[in-house]
């Protein structure tokens, strides 16, 4: 029996709507293993900027540090998508947090329940037995470099960097984990292009002897754009930047069956952050039928990473794995089998779940 405490950060849009779901489930683990798990509640994003000025409130980032883990939901707000102009936008908040905290590791399991075959656009076949976890670095590359305009304005540049340092210590953390998988990495870069990624490649060759039964394969980032929707049986422990991950883990959440299957966890040296991998979808905000599935899985993995918690982990997998099996789907993974009654909003989703 342990006793943790768990910062809650819904964020903006439906960020608010599934991460309650995400929260009563962690309530319900609690309650049923003996744990105490004590909670606390704070602003980011635009709802942030609403009321303090700022995306990360220090109040915030003190609270984070202060937690065993952090359940996060999602940011952004439509008005600051069309407005280029924006000097403070929500997306800031997300940026300083990874780098405060130290989140270098992103992981982001690519995992089909058995159920959705038919959800995905892509051939049962081919997608039947993916499964995928990618390690996308998260504190680095051209989120992080400098970033201006020049020209009086007609010229823009984003600088990408990364140091050695920085590509070792996700290689590593990748390499590790393929040990406990499959024992195969492959490493995404476009090193016939960036200098970044040579020096990426360069990093992940010259570890790679430490690993010797783990079999790596390194590929260009288009390549494996195409590749995950050919062949994702192809693939087990995928490493990579922050831009190719950020880009390529959209793309296989389809091999999942939607956006909001899709639970990541953020670790470094300190507290561990668990948020979908999805954004505060204003198109569906308010509507009360978001998928909560991304944020409970994320729950699962806040209790195995960040509190060792393997059971109780499972369990809650294997809650969604069961309501699957009932036929219960929200509306973003319904496909044209499902009888209406099934069809769940994302509160109803939730209470199969619990
Ligand atoms: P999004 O991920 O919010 O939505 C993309 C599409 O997937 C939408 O059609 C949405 O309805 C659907 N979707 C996403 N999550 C879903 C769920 N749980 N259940 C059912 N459908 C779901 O990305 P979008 O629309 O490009 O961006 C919206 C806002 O989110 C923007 O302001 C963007 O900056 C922000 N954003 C924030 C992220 C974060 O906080 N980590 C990540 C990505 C975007
Ligand atoms: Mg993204």
């Amino acid at each position: 029996m342990a006793s943790k405490q768990i910062l809650v950060v819904p964020g903006d849009g439906i960020g608010q709507e599934v991460t309650a779901v995400g929260k009563k489930v962690l309530d319900k683990i609690a309650g049923k293993f003996g744990h105490t798990f004590t909670y606390d509640e704070a602003l980011v994003g635009h709802a942030a900027i609403e009321a303090t000025g700022n995306p990360l409130p220090d109040e915030t980032l003190a609270k984070m540090k202060n937690s065993d883990a952090v359940l996060f939901g999602a940011v952004g707000h439509p008005k600051y998508d069309n407005d280029p102009s924006a000097k403070v936008r929500p997306e800031q908040g997300l940026l300083k947090m990874r780098k405060e905290l130290g989140l270098y590791a992103n992981l982001r399991p690519i995992k089909l329940f058995d159920e959705l075959l038919g959800a995905s656009s892509i051939k049962e076949d081919i997608l039947r037995g993916a499964d995928i976890l990618f390690f996308r670095e998260l504190t680095g590359d051209i989120y992080f470099g400098e970033k201006g305009r020049k020209n009086n304005g007609d010229t823009a540049y984003d600088l990408a960097e990364y140091s050695r340092f920085e590509v070792e210590r996700i290689a590593r953390k990748a390499f590790d984990s393929a040990r406990t998988r499959r024992k195969k990495l492959c490493s995404v870069d476009k090193a016939n292009v960036l200098e970044t990624s040579r020096l990426w490649r360069e990093v992940v060759q010259k570890i790679a002897p430490e690993y010797p039964d783990v079999e790596v394969e390194y590929q260009f980032v288009d390549a494996t754009a195409m590749l995950l929707i050919k062949d994702p049986k192809r693939f087990d422990v995928v490493v990579t930047a922050n831009l190719f991950g950020d880009i390529l883990t959209d793309e296989a959440s389809q091999i999942a069956g939607s956006m909001g299957m899709l639970a990541s966890a953020s670790i470094g040296d300190g507290t561990g952050v668990y948020e979908p991998i999805h954004g505060s979808a204003h198109d569906i905000t308010g509507k009360g039928i978001a998928n909560p599935l991304a944020s409970v899985l994320s729950a699962a993995l806040l209790l195995d990473i960040s509190f060792g918690m393997k059971e109780e982990s499972e369990l809650v997998i294997s809650a969604v794995d069961k309501l699957l099996k009932a036929g219960f789907r929200s509306s973003d993974i319904a496909d044209a089998g499902t009888p209406a009654e099934k069809i769940l909003g994302t509160e109803a989703m939730g209470e199969q779940v619990l």
